[in-house]
This record gives structure tokens, sequence and C-alpha cells, in this order.
């Protein structure tokens, strides 16, 4: 079964087709980091206008690549949701024609569990039930998974995204948009602790995020003043450890209260490497396994949602789905909590 996979819920376009039987066929991707960089952030409305513009092309370009036909598709899956309505409009827009006009199933896919879902996509995933902590720009929560559709929520951030504190604070240290490589970057070549940040809600006996106080406390130390580079590199230092260090007494937590023995972490801070190194060690320790996506399908793509949707449509069967001339329009849900979804 041949399933093509739209992703447009933010600034990136991406497209892939994955075979139940042969795996990822191939993939594409276009970033608009570019586009948005001088305004320190998504502009929706360019976000959306660059979606119509990528496209058609990169589906055309990923069916080459795998020598595929579009008559041999077999379902179209697109991202209905969370993100920019704007944005998500246009992958709707072209998955739902594509669908009705080749007369096959198409699945509208919720964003965060392609993310969730996607270290299912590597040569060693991880099996069911297992606990995921979803990390991206607009999302921090924790998750125990018991099977496809099968989400409790046990913790979220009560403020900031853990990928907005990065880009919080990367803009207030006057570096780029996306601001978590950047963070991660100069943090290289400098000491965490020679500043010293809050970690808030680290030991409070609730599974919740907090990151407004991080930022509010960098941008008190960056008003104060940084000496030079070497005083800039120990500040990133410290916001990268300090985001860190929530994460990970969170995500143990999280193990420690569901009696699971296996952690799935997944979304764009995920490829962040010190989360990378401190998760592995203290699972480790803990007795627990930590399982990533590989590091090519941390960020938004169109192959998490491919995938997604090949594993909806074998668990529900194609007949669960709206096809050809059934699919009379298309929705998206800019807000959709992950919990809402149905078990496969
Ligand atoms: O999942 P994603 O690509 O898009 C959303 O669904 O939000 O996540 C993007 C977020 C951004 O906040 C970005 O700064 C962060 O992931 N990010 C990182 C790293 N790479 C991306 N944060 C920390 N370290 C990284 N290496
Ligand atoms: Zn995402």
């Amino acid at each position: 079964m041949k399933v093509l996979g739209i992703e447009t819920s933010c600034d990136e376009t991406g497209v892939a087709l994955y075979c139940t039987e042969g795996g990822l066929l191939a993939q594409a991707l276009h970033s608009q980091v570019e586009l948005h960089e001088r305004y320190g952030g998504v502009v929706p409305e360019l976000a959306s206008r660059d979606h119509v513009r990528r496209l058609l092309p990169l589906v055309e370009q990923v069916l080459a690549q795998a020598g595929v036909d579009v008559g041999e598709l077999d379902a179209i899956a697109w991202t209905e949701g969370p993100g920019l309505a704007g944005a998500l409009l246009v992958g709707a827009g072209v998955g739902a024609s594509m669908a009705f006009a080749l007369d096959i199933p198409g699945i509208g896919i919720h964003h965060l569990e392609g993310h969730l879902l996607s270290p299912l996509l590597s040569n060693d995933p991880p099996a069911f039930p297992f606990v995921a902590l979803l990390v991206s720009g607009g999302h921090t929560q924790l998750m125990e998974v018991s099977g496809i559709g099968q989400y409790r929520l046990l913790g979220d951030t009560l403020d900031d995204a853990a990928g907005e504190a990065f880009d919080k604070s990367a803009k207030l240290l006057g570096l780029g948009y996306p601001g978590g490589p950047q963070i991660a970057h100069l943090a290289v070549s400098g000491t965490a602790g020679r500043h010293s940040l809050p970690r808030p809600m680290l030991h409070a006996d609730t599974l919740d995020f907090s990151f407004s106080g991080l930022k509010t406390a960098v941008a008190t130390r960056v008003r104060r003043g940084l000496a030079d580079e070497g005083a800039r590199a120990d500040l990133a230092a410290e916001i990268e450890s300090a985001i860190v260090d929530i994460l990970v007494a969170k995500s143990l937590a999280a193990l420690r209260r569901t009696a699971q023995r296996r952690l799935v972490v997944a979304g764009g801070v995920s490829a962040n490497r010190r989360l990378r190194e401190q998760l592995s060690a203290a699972c480790a320790e803990a007795g627990a396994r930590v399982h990533f996506p590989e590091p090519a399908l941390c960020s938004d793509n169109g192959a998490m949602i491919a995938f997604a949707g090949a594993l909806r449509l074998q668990q529900a069967g194609s007949d669960a789905f709206p096809r050809g001339r059934e699919i009379g329009g298309f929705v998206v849900q800019p807000r959709w909590p992950l919990e809402s979804l149905p078990p496969a």
C-alpha cells in the first residue's frame, strides 16, 4: 500500500511516499526559514503563499524520485491540524483534491500524532506501551501511549512550549530564528552554571511544565549586560541546560508514575544533542530505554504524516475513510487536542 503524505502546518512544506511493504520510498522538504528569518518568527500569510508555490512541485519530485506513477497511489494523508489555519488549508486542499480525483481514501492526520509515531520509522522501533515526550515549537506534552490513537495526557505546559523557550531566548540574545539550533550551537563553547537561571517547577509534584519564568530571567540577565562573546556562550549553555534539566526530570517522573520502561521523544526539540545525551544517561540509570526519531525526522516532515496515514489505514481499513466523491470538502483544525483522537 502506497500512501502519499503532505505536511504544511507551519513553515516547512514536506512531502513523502511511504509503502507498507517497502518503507519510506522518497521524501522531499522545503524549509521556509530564510523567508521568515528577517521577521524573527513565522509570518502566517507568507507561509501559506509559499506552501502554494512549493507543494505541487514537491509532490511531482517525490513521485519521480520513487519511480511511482500518481495512479499507483492507494491513499493521500495530509496534516489536518494543529497549526496555522492558512498553511494547513494548502495541504488539506491539495490532499483532498488528489484523493477526490484519484478516487482513493483521503486521511486528515494530527500533526502531533505524526511526531509521536515518527520513532517507529527507525530501525529499532519502540513497542507499545510507552511514555512520549512531545517537544516542538508549539507543544510540550507528556503522554502515556498504549496504541495508535490511545493517548493519555500526563502533563502539559502551562505557558510557553520548550521550543518557544529556545526561540524567545535566542531572540533576546540577538540570535536568529529558529532559536533552538542557534542556542545549541553557541552553547557548545560556553559553560552552564556560570549564570544561574531558574528551572521552574523542577521539583513540583506535577508533570506540568512552565517556561515563561525562564524567559523573563533571560531577559533580565541580558538587560544587565553581557561582557563578551564568552559570556553570551555561557548564558546560551545555561539556557539549554535549564530547559534540558526540566525535560529530563519530568520525563523520568512520568516513567515512574506510569511504571513504564520505554520513553519516546519526538518533535523539533528532540534534535537537541544535550537533551539526547542527558535523557539517554538518565534512562539508562533508571533501567528504561529511550527512543528518538532519526535526526532528519525530528522537525516537521512529510514522512511522519505518510507513515501515520498508512498505520491508520492498515488498522481501520480503507472503508473507514472517505474517498473520491465522498470527499465533499475538507476541514482543518488549527487547535486540536491529541487526546481527542479516536483509537485506531
Ligand atoms: O516540530 P517542529 O519542527 O515544529 C513544530 O511543530 O513546532 O519544532 C520546531 C522547534 C523550534 O522551536 C526549534 O527552535 C526547535 O524545535 N529546535 C531545537 C533544535 N532543533 C529545533 N531546539 C533545541 N535544539 C535543537 N537542536
Ligand atoms: Zn511539528
